[in-house]
């Protein structure tokens, strides 16, 4: 997941299964919301809403990923996004990886934004269920993501559909330094 290069990141993992049920009133107001895959004339908004959170413009990173994730990703790879009004309020990208790490097939989530101003809509746990359901759909049974140990909100998110501490542990090394 995104976040300081310095940050201490935390693993988390899921059983695949369907979020609990949405509590606020205020979230039928996201019935016309539509989580689709990406197409390329969603990348300027996409771009735009990355900048809100990293502070980056990162044009042909974001053209890298939707080579990747969005026109290749068919199946195991899936960029998608949540479109409200014509609109796009969030994205979502994630992959199956085979026996990497030594696990069996699993779905990773790398990234997830909401548009600030449509927070704490269920925007969040609607993209997310829009992940689960692809990965279910080929056969996997566990979700998984790495974020930084600080980012309390991705932490409280992810906690919030039912994710917890996974069996993986990350390890890193400064590329130069003597091990
Ligand atoms: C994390 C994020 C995706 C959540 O999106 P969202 O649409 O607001 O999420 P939802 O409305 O579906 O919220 C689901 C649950 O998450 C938790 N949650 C969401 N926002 C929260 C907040 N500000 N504080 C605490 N918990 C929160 C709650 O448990 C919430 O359930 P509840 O509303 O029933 O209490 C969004 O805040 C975001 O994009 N943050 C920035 C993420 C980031 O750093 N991305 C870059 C790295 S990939």
């Amino acid at each position: 997941m995104g976040g300081t290069d310095d940050a201490e990141p935390a693993t988390a993992a899921a059983a695949v299964r369907r979020p609990r049920a949405r509590r606020s009133p205020a979230r039928a107001a996201d019935a016309a919301l539509r989580v689709r895959p990406v197409r390329q004339t969603d990348l300027p908004e996409v771009i735009a809403l990355d900048a809100t959170v990293t502070g980056l413009h990162k044009a042909d990173y974001w053209q890298r990923v939707y080579r990747r994730y969005g026109v290749a990703g068919q199946g195991l790879r899936h960029f998608l996004v949540a479109e409200a009004e014509g609109r796009v309020v969030g994205f979502v990208i994630g992959e199956v990886r085979d026996w990497e790490f030594g696990s069996p097939p699993c779905g990773w989530v790398f990234a997830i934004d909401v548009d600030p101003r449509a927070r704490q809509r269920g925007i969040g746990t609607r993209l997310l269920a829009g992940m689960r359901e692809r990965f279910e759909r080929v056969g996997v049974d566990m979700l998984r993501t790495l974020l930084a140990r600080e980012n309390t909100l991705l932490l409280s998110f992810f906690r919030s559909q039912g994710m917890t501490a996974g069996r993986l542990i990350p390890l890193e090394i400064r590329i130069g330094d003597a091990p």
